[in-house]
């Protein structure tokens, strides 16, 4: 079940992206970041948090800040379905484009940002602390 996060999915949320990223958002930094009134994430659930995702609505503009799942519950579509959910709340909030950026050698998230119809609008060279590339990609809704 897709549900928006809620202050509560917070411990849960925290564990997943430690297991899913190097730079991982502290407790401090995620409880800010839910806060925040641009914020707009959800989780998928199942007893438990299995992924989520966040993003950041600005006017008609929204960004996809962060998508993490569960390492047991990968490639089973949970991310797949995340984002069509979130793409549906966001038209409804009336979000006419979606922006993400995701590392060049991360090539399961641009497989899936892909599927989903994303499009690559541009590259920012030397981006990460390791000198990785960042590829920016767009969908309108
Ligand atoms: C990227 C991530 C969120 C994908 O979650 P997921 O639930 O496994 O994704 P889905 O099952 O919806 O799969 C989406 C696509 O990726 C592909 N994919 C998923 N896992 C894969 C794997 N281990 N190897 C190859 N392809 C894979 C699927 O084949 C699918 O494409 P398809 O349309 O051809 O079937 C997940 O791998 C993850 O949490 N990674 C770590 C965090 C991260 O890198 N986030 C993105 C950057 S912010």
């Amino acid at each position: 079940m897709v549900k928006e996060i809620t202050p509560s999915m917070i411990e849960e949320i925290s564990l997943l992206e430690r297991e899913s990223f190097s730079s991982f958002y502290s407790d401090s930094v995620l409880l800010s970041t839910l806060k925040a009134p641009s914020f707009f994430g959800l989780a998928s659930v199942d007893n438990k948090v299995l992924g989520y995702v966040f993003s950041t609505v600005v006017l008609d503009e929204a960004n996809i800040d962060r998508i993490a799942v569960k390492k047991e519950y990968r490639n089973q579509k949970i991310a797949t379905k995340l984002l069509i959910e979130l793409e549906n709340r966001l038209k409804e909030k009336g979000v006419k484009k979606v922006l993400l950026e995701v590392r060049r050698s991360n090539a399961v998230a641009i497989k899936l940002y892909l599927s989903l119809g994303y499009k690559k609008i541009y590259e920012r060279k030397n981006y990460y602390e390791n000198g990785e590339d960042a590829l920016i990609y767009i969908k309108n809704l």
